[in-house]
């Protein structure tokens, strides 16, 4: 692992990397107008409360191809949502339909998609284990290891921003160009070998065909900026809302065993406050949503951490302070969704925390000791930490019954839905 400065370098490029897209990358996108403000144009999407998908806007404007006649048939996505969610937002020039989803679930899991043919998005986040990977951090195609932990892509359609802690990341649109483009780390380093993944993709037996379909009205569909539209489309499509508690919750009062019902009202109890964070369908924080008005931010420092005394964290990751530079945003990171936790293990922002267990114990003692090693420190002393890490007292049947709740948000047809299964292992 190296030293903080190539991170923060990391950093700085994820942000140039969005600007230098919305650059050359992306012309339709600048045409469009508003939606390539990545630097501030976060709070700006009026279009949130527009329905999604039906737009189909017309966005052949850059290639000057002509809109093929469908026939009247219209571009339709209809949504299958769990009870209780809400629409996802999706932006206006990336409209769902089948036939992207389709492309992207190809694309997802393609590792022709990394320069040296050895990694795909599903490397690092499958299928089985909720879309994380089970690893401390992974490591990228060419070896080097990353800092973080691979995010669960549980209901990623709803996650605003993207990432742990980056809040130039609003869109899976945007969020994509790090793992394809990203240099330090290298994820699928894409970059300088654009042409030859989308020769190796033009020369395939199945993408001519895939790429035509989700891209009808262009007469050359293989760009990066259309595998990116088709992979957001399919992450879109990642959505969660199937688990026991689901079940318990549209009334089905057998869903839960009586250990996971109490560990539910010890979830939502004062004491604990757990759901001042983890809130609302997804367990999660700020959510956007098709009808989201106004989009907010929240990251939490939940006190891991505390290596000097004074708050920091590991230089390594030191949160949002490392786009925002406020001193106060030292170790603040973003609240994930909760749902299939208990496959996407191990936990927190560097995978630190290896067990739901262990996670559980350092909220009650209200932040992390660590004992000894470079990182020692006591966390909960972390003058940065959010108010709502206070600890408290479970007895060890309260402890057991909110480790049951937990695992009661697994959603076992999530986790093998062929809808979402790798199409090349067929
Ligand atoms: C080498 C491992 C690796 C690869 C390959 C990879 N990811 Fe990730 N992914 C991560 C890590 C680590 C994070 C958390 C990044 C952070 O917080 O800075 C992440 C975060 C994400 C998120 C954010 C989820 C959220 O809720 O905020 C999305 C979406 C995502 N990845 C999609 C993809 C897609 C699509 C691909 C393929 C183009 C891909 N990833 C390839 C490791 C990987
Ligand atoms: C102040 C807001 C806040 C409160 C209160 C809070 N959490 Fe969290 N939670 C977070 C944040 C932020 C993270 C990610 C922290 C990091 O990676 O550094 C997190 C991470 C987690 C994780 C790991 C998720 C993953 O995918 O790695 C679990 C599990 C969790 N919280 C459960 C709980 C439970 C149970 C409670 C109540 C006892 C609780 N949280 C209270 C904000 C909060």
């Amino acid at each position: 692992m190296a030293s903080d400065g190539p991170y923060r370098r990391a950093l700085a490029t994820a942000a140039a990397l969005l600007l230098l897209a919305c650059g050359d990358d992306l012309p339709s996108l600048d045409a469009a107008g508003s939606s390539s403000g990545a630097t501030t144009g976060a709070g700006s999407s009026g279009a949130g409360s527009s329905g999604a998908g039906s737009s189909g806007a017309d966005e052949t404007g850059s290639t000057g191809a002509p809109p093929v006649d469908t026939d009247g048939d219209p571009p339709a996505w209809a949504w299958d949502l769990p009870p209780g969610f809400p629409e996802p937002w999706v932006p206006e020039d990336n409209p769902m339909s089948a036939a992207k989803v389709e492309l992207g679930r190809h694309l997802f899991y393609d590792v022709r998609l990394s320069a040296n043919e050895t990694q795909s998005c599903g490397s690092c986040h499958e299928q089985a284990r909720a879309f994380a990977d089970g690893k401390v951090v992974p490591s990228g195609s060419t070896g080097t290891a990353l800092r973080r932990n691979s995010m669960t892509l549980t209901n990623a359609a709803y996650s605003y921003p993207l990432t742990w802690a980056n809040p130039l990341l609003p869109t899976l649109e945007q969020q994509i160009l790090v793992p394809l483009f990203g240099e330090s780390p290298v994820e699928l380093g894409a970059s300088g070998h654009e042409d030859e993944i989308l020769g190796r993709l033009r020369d395939d037996a199945r993408y001519p065909e895939l790429f035509a379909a989700a891209f009808p009205e262009l007469d050359d569909p293989f760009t990066f900026e259309r595998i990116r539209q088709a992979l957001a489309c399919f992450v879109r499509t990642m959505i969660s809302g199937g688990s026991p508690y689901d079940r318990y919750n549209a009334g089905d009062t057998t869903a839960l065993t009586e250990s996971q019902r109490r560990g539910l009202e010890i979830f939502h109890s004062e004491a604990l406050q757990c759901h001042h964070c983890h809130f609302g369908f997804d367990f999660s924080g700020a959510v956007k949503h098709a009808g989201t008005v106004h989009e907010s931010l929240a990251y939490h420092n939940t006190g891991l951490y505390d290596v000097d005394g004074q708050g920091a964290y590991p230089v390594i990751d030191q949160g949002l302070l490392e786009i925002t530079f406020e001193p106060d945003d030292m170790g603040k990171f973003r609240a994930q969704t909760l749902r299939n936790v208990a496959v996407t293990g191990p936990y927190m922002h560097d995978g630190s925390v290896a067990t739901l267990a262990e996670v559980i114990a350092i909220y009650e003692r209200g932040g992390r000791l660590v004992e000894d090693g470079p990182n020692a420190g006591d966390g909960a002393q972390n003058p940065h930490k959010s108010g709502f890490v206070s600890g408290f007292t479970l007895t060890d049947q309260e402890r057991e019954d909110l480790l049951a709740f937990l695992e009661a948000l697994t959603d076992e047809e999530f986790l093998t839905d062929p809808r979402l299964s790798d199409p090349f292992a067929e």
